[in-house]
């Protein structure tokens, strides 16, 4: 096998230059790195994949990060809100899909309080108590971390963007923070949270050197989940003459990842499948072994809109689930009704 993937196969780890080499492998070696990639995943989840219901909450948002599509600044950009016994319905809807996880995900939107996710929270686990929530809400202090944490909040999804300083200074306002991110991400770990963070591949300004010091970040806190998906340009955002980032990248980084993160839980993502109709299974055998079918009511699917083209728009929840079972089925691995936990192997 190629020393450099035998290297990180082993040490869990690599060195930059060593990362310099795999972003330029032949197709050849790229083949073996993604081979190597799913031979670890299936060794710790056998050719299980879980599904993970996203039901994106709120398009309003304070922040202004110049990738998204959502920011404050986007005045092109139509919000809603969706109503608190939506959220449930949602939920129940995937609770008879099958679904296990219920992420619900939303720009940085002061409607809700502690109080009102608190209420959703329990509302939910008392329609589903057997399923796991998941919150994806952006950045808050951490008595509200632990507040929601006590409601039964099991999971936070938060990507740090990049672990990378000036890059982080880049892709963000003054009023943002890299520090106050990463502080987050160390305070949900140590609430109890099973937490994620993660990346844009291909961002403005990114280097493989940035890339570098996320993995060197991710080492350091030992994420339970790691999303990372390509960057997309947005028409509407100041990154709009920007091209978007490459589906070969993030297959590759994808499998670093599972080399050295050999448990952790890894999203073929919705980004990926945008920008290559077959993005989310070449991820899957790429060493990804979760997928985040989207549950959103369809009305508000074109509103939510992170990025250009995005996929799914018009399909009901049930459409997505079947199709995503089938693809999935299609390259030879599975669906499982497990609720895919952190650490915890059913079969
Ligand atoms: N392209 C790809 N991903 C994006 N996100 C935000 N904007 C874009 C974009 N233009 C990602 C960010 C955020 C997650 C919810 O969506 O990484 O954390
Ligand atoms: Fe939504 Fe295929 S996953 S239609």
């Amino acid at each position: 096998m190629n020393k450099i993937i035998e290297r990180i196969y082993k040490d869990r780890d690599l060195t930059l230059d060593e990362l310099k080499a795999v972003f330029a492998f032949s197709e050849e070696e790229r083949e073996k790195l993604f081979a190597k990639a799913r031979q670890v995943g299936t060794e710790n989840f056998g050719k299980n994949i879980y599904l993970r219901g996203l039901i994106e909450i709120s398009s309003f948002c304070k922040n202004d990060c110049f990738y998204c599509g959502i920011r404050k600044s986007n005045s092109k950009a139509e919000r809603y809100r969706l109503e608190e016994d939506v959220i449930l319905e949602c939920c129940k809807t995937g609770r008879k899909l099958g679904f296990m996880t219920f992420v619900l995900q939303g720009g940085e939107d002061e409607y809700y309080t502690d109080d009102v996710i608190e209420r959703i929270i329990m509302n939910i686990k008392k329609e589903c108590p057997d399923c796991a929530v998941t919150l994806s809400l952006g950045e808050r202090s951490k008595e509200s971390y632990q507040r929601l944490f006590e409601a039964g909040a099991d999971r936070y999804l938060l990507r740090h963007e990049t672990a990378d300083n000036n890059h982080y200074r880049r892709l963000h306002p003054p009023f943002m923070s890299l520090e106050n991110r990463k502080q987050c991400l160390y305070n949900l770990k140590e609430i109890g949270y099973q937490t994620g963070c993660g990346i844009m591949v291909g961002s403005p300004f990114q280097t493989v050197e940035c890339i570098y010091e996320d993995i060197k970040f991710m080492k350091n806190l030992q994420p339970h989940m790691i999303g990372i998906g390509p960057f997309i340009t947005h028409k509407d955002t100041p990154f709009k003459d920007f091209k978007s980032g490459s589906v070969d990248d993030t297959l590759v980084l994808l499998s670093v990842l599972r080399l050295i993160f050999p448990k952790v839980l890894l999203p073929a993502t919705t980004a990926l499948g945008t920008m290559d109709p077959m993005g989310r299974e070449k991820g899957i055998l790429a060493g990804a072994n979760v997928l985040m079918p989207n549950l959103s009511p369809v009305r508000v699917r074109k509103k939510y809109s992170l990025y250009d083209n995005k996929i799914c728009m018009g399909e009901e929840a049930a459409e997505c689930s079947a199709c995503l079972r089938g693809r999935i089925e299609r390259i030879g691995y599975k669906v499982t009704d497990c609720r895919g936990d952190y650490g915890v192997v059913y079969e």
